[in-house]
């Protein structure tokens, strides 16, 4: 018998079709993903879920999925899986490591030039049909990039090639992590700073850092208070790391100059929200990844990764090697 997986919601065609070639998919083809109910109702009696970021897959879920041994993860990020409970439980989980780092990249970049040079709200200002004077000295001013700061905040493969970026602008780079990485400094032309620091001397900011206790709410009152005046904060990571009031009040009362975010608090972020009415602020929805290029590979990855654990083999972008001390691969085995 094929072993079942449940794939959460649409994904990209070559997921699909290698899942399909060894396994009996259960597709549920729609855009959202699914609710709270039907997640738990469809998982039931499956030996795989393919799933993204949208779906929590928490202890609850993780048990009622009583044949459950391999979780794929279409995200770098994996903070709405408890992890924990899973490797417990010996049930692998595969995610999608390196193949976006230089697509979030680009995004990161492309959220700092915009926020520096008032893309966006330019953009609007020429629709809106309010350009009505050619050129003029002081309209629209931004901020330069080439030459200034930029301080990275987490230095994993993301914030690593947003570096490697800055160094075209010909820009000073601090970098802030939990580990200080002496290995890449020289390479990438970097220097560390204390996160105090690199707030106060920076003129962006760009945070790749995962969502975890210790991250959460990172960047608040006090952090956006060091900052200059004039600088830019870049937010592609996830949106709890930003006390997301904190920064509409830093944003409204020009203690910082401006920000890009790729990620809130809430998802999708509510109408009402106070964010929304800034000008200060480019906003895009959760697409830092999101190239045709990068979604196919991620799609990729996180089927030959379910596949390879059903076949017993380690993936290359296995998460949790220690679930393997609750149950071997061997073990696991179905294929
Ligand atoms: C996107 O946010 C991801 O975690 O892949």
């Amino acid at each position: 018998m094929k072993p079942k997986v449940y794939v959460t919601r649409r994904i990209p065609e070559t997921g699909l079709r290698i899942l399909g070639e060894y396994c009996e998919v259960v597709y549920r083809d729609e855009f959202a993903p699914p609710t709270r109910d039907e997640l738990l109702d469809a998982i039931e009696n499956v030996d795989a879920i393919y799933c993204t970021l949208s779906e929590v897959i928490d202890k609850e879920v993780i048990n009622r999925a009583g044949r459950l041994r391999v979780i794929g993860t279409m995200s770098v990020g994996v903070d709405h899986i408890d992890v924990e409970h899973a490797t417990r439980k010996g049930i692998y989980i595969v995610y999608t490591p390196g193949v976006l780092t230089e697509t979030v990249a680009d995004h990161a970049w492309a959220l700092l030039l915009a926020a520096a040079r008032r893309i966006a709200e330019a953009d609007s200002y020429v629709r809106r049909g309010d350009w009505r004077i050619a050129w003029a000295p002081t309209m629209m001013l931004g901020y330069d990039v080439y030459g200034k700061t930029l301080g990275i905040i987490g230095l994993g493969r993301i914030g690593q090639a947003v570096a490697r970026r800055a160094k075209g602008f010909d820009m000073k780079i601090f970098y802030y992590d939990i580990v200080r990485r002496r290995d890449l400094e020289e390479e990438l032309g970097i220097e560390y700073a204390p996160l105090e620091k690199l707030l106060m001397d920076s003129d962006y900011v760009s945070i790749h850092v995962p969502l975890t206790p210790e991250t959460r709410k990172l960047i608040g009152d006090r952090e956006l208070k060091l900052m200059k005046r004039t600088a830019i904060l870049v937010n592609t990571s996830r949106g709890p790391v930003i006390d997301q009031k904190a920064l509409v009040k830093a944003l409204k009362e020009g203690w910082i100059a401006g920000a890009g975010l790729d990620v809130f608090e809430k998802e999708p972020i509510d109408p009402d929200d106070p964010l929304l009415k800034l000008e200060n602020v480019v906003l895009t929805p959760h697409i830092g990844s999101a190239s045709h290029e990068t979604r196919n590979k991620m799609a990729e990855l996180t089927a030959v990764g379910i596949i390879k654990v059903l076949k017993g083999e380690k993936p290359e972008n296995l998460l949790n090697p220690e679930a393997a001390n609750i149950r071997p691969l061997s073990e696991v085995k179905v294929l």
